[in-house]
């Protein structure tokens, strides 16, 4: 099946070729190639810059000296045919320690998530199989209703149509429209989850959650490569202004509207006395363009290594886990979420508030507020509630060069009385959840997000399973039990679903 690009695009994708050579290379063993065919310029031209900034070698052209060729959407048959019309040459087999490997788009993704060149395994490989040719996008068209039947991964084929979506979304809940926002990101979810670039109208037409306003908005992208109700939004005062005051750690839609309307239209606003700040606005402010710089993975590991020693200080078994974004295979997040468990009920009592006096101690508590576990009664409807002991901090991380020093332990954050030199420390947002051994498993599928995809599990369970579902526990509301489950694993299993490893959540 054919779907030609319209003119516009064609021209464009043509006009803007990438193909600038990596100084260097991290990984000398390794050698990608990106096939072109199905995938597209753009998206080639993305994954190239992609892989390069992780300084890895991506050949432009097919020669003897690519080691791990990658491609979407074709099978085995297609890329050999494909590399022995370029080279001239029959290929070698699969087999031969002289080819090079022939691979799904997911080691690529696996990779560029590690940071590194992960080992090829069979699930990598692409197999023989052709993939069906005549009705294959109709078959893909057919998009399982909810996010958590789906896989979605962190980078997708449609970022230009979900992007516009997702300001789309933005700017409904900040006219206090949940019900249209969620339209909005349910589409953008979908159009996440294909494994190809949508290429036309009639195609968009066949998916869930892609009808209405959506459409129109999706088929304008297509045809004219952009979205005059997003850009005109995105130009308004309002909702510039909202964007910038939601951005405030502490500070919701709800906030930010009453702001709004009292005549706030820049953080410096904010110092008005008549505003009555909460603390934790206060520190949202006062850290906020330390939070706004996005956390990285390093940084996140540099905060982990940090209280997961202190943790195995006061007990060396208790475990302690990265959930959210990072989990997800995110490189950067607007915080590090923790989960911290043990098998033994006795050995959590009391540990957020050691883990909380012990960052108080060196230093690195900016601020926190803690929040007591509370008992989650299981509902008629699944809830959004989580009742697990948290604390909810901004952390002072000490720069690389700090912690190598003795300087480690004498970081004295304070805005008010900032010492003379330059700073040796940053703020990053911290969330850690204390979670009893046999709700392990709920919290860590309840805090590894995202959001979209918790929002779709919970719905799943209660509208197709009659389940209520949160970060404690399955519930049979009728029968009026808990069902216990050990793993992730398990919890999809008694929901009736795939397992969706959690870097395919990125619903
Ligand atoms: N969560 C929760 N209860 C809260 C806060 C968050 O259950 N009080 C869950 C959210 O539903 C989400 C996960 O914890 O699934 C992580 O939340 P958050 O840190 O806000 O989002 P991330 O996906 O980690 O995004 P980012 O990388 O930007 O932090
Ligand atoms: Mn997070
Ligand atoms: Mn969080």
């Amino acid at each position: 099946m054919m779907f030609p690009l319209p003119l516009k695009r064609r021209k464009r994708e043509a006009a803007s070729p990438t193909e600038s050579v990596a100084p260097s290379s991290l990984f000398p063993d390794v050698r990608i190639f990106l096939v072109e065919r199905r995938m597209g310029t753009a998206r080639r031209g993305f994954l190239t810059s992609l892989a390069q900034r992780k300084g890895f070698s991506v050949a432009h052209e097919y020669s003897g000296d690519v080691t791990h060729v990658v491609s979407e959407q074709n099978s085995l048959t297609d890329v050999l045919s494909w590399i022995e019309r370029k080279t001239g040459k029959p290929t070698q087999s699969p087999e031969d320690q002289e080819s090079p490997h022939i691979l799904d788009i997911s080691w690529f993704t696996e990779s560029m998530s590690l940071g590194k060149p992960v080992s090829v395994e069979a699930r990598h490989r692409l197999g023989s199989l052709e993939p069906p040719e005549s009705n294959e996008k109709d078959v893909l068209l057919s998009v399982a209703p909810y996010a958590c039947q789906r896989q979605t991964p962190l980078t997708h084929h449609n970022s230009e149509i979900t992007d516009v979506l997702e300001i789309l979304g933005k700017a409904a809940a900040f006219q206090g429209s949940e019900a249209r926002c969620l339209g909005f990101t349910r589409a953008s979810s979908v159009l996440k989850s294909l494994p190809f670039k949508l290429q036309s109208t009639q195609e968009a037409k066949n998916l869930v959650w892609c009808g209405g306003h959506c459409q129109a908005v999706i088929q304008e992208i297509l045809e004219d490569g952009r979205c005059h109700e997003a850009e005109g939004l995105q130009i308004r005062e309002q909702y510039q202004c909202m964007e910038l005051l939601t951005s405030i750690f502490g500070v919701g839609v709800r906030t930010a509207e009453r702001w709004y309307k009292d005549g706030v239209r820049k953080l410096s606003d904010l110092e008005d006395p008549k505003l009555k700040l909460t603390a934790e606005q206060r520190a949202g402010i006062d850290h906020y363009s330390d939070l706004k710089q996005p956390v990285t993975r390093e940084e996140a590991e540099r905060v982990e290594r940090l209280i997961k020693d202190a943790l195995h200080g006061f007990t060396p078994d208790l475990k302690m886990t990265m959930t959210g974004g990072f989990r997800r295979g995110k490189q950067q997040g607007h915080d590090v979420d923790f989960l911290i468990t043990h098998p033994d009920e006795g050995a959590l009592s009391g540990v957020l508030k050691k883990v909380v006096d012990w960052m108080d101690g060196q230093g690195f508590l900016l601020y926190h507020h803690t929040k007591v576990r509370s008992h989650v009664q299981p509902r008629r409807r699944s809830t959004h509630m989580d009742g697990h002991e948290t604390c909810y901090a901004i952390f002072a991380l000490p720069n690389l060069d700090s912690l190598d020093s003795e300087a480690g332990v004498s970081v004295v954050p304070d805005g008010d009385f900032p010492s003379p030199g330059p700073r040796t420390w940053r703020a990053v947002r911290v969330d850690l959840v204390v979670t009893p051994y046999d709700e392990y498993p709920f919290a860590l599928l309840g805090w590894t997000g995202s959001k979209h995809f918790e929002r779709e599990l919970r719905r799943f369970s209660w509208h197709e399973k009659n389940l209520s579902l949160n970060s404690h526990g399955l519930y049979n509301t009728e029968k009026k039990c808990s069902i216990p489950a050990t793993s992730e694993e398990d919890i999809f299993e008694l929901l009736g679903l795939q397992y969706v490893p959690p870097s395919y959540r990125n619903a």
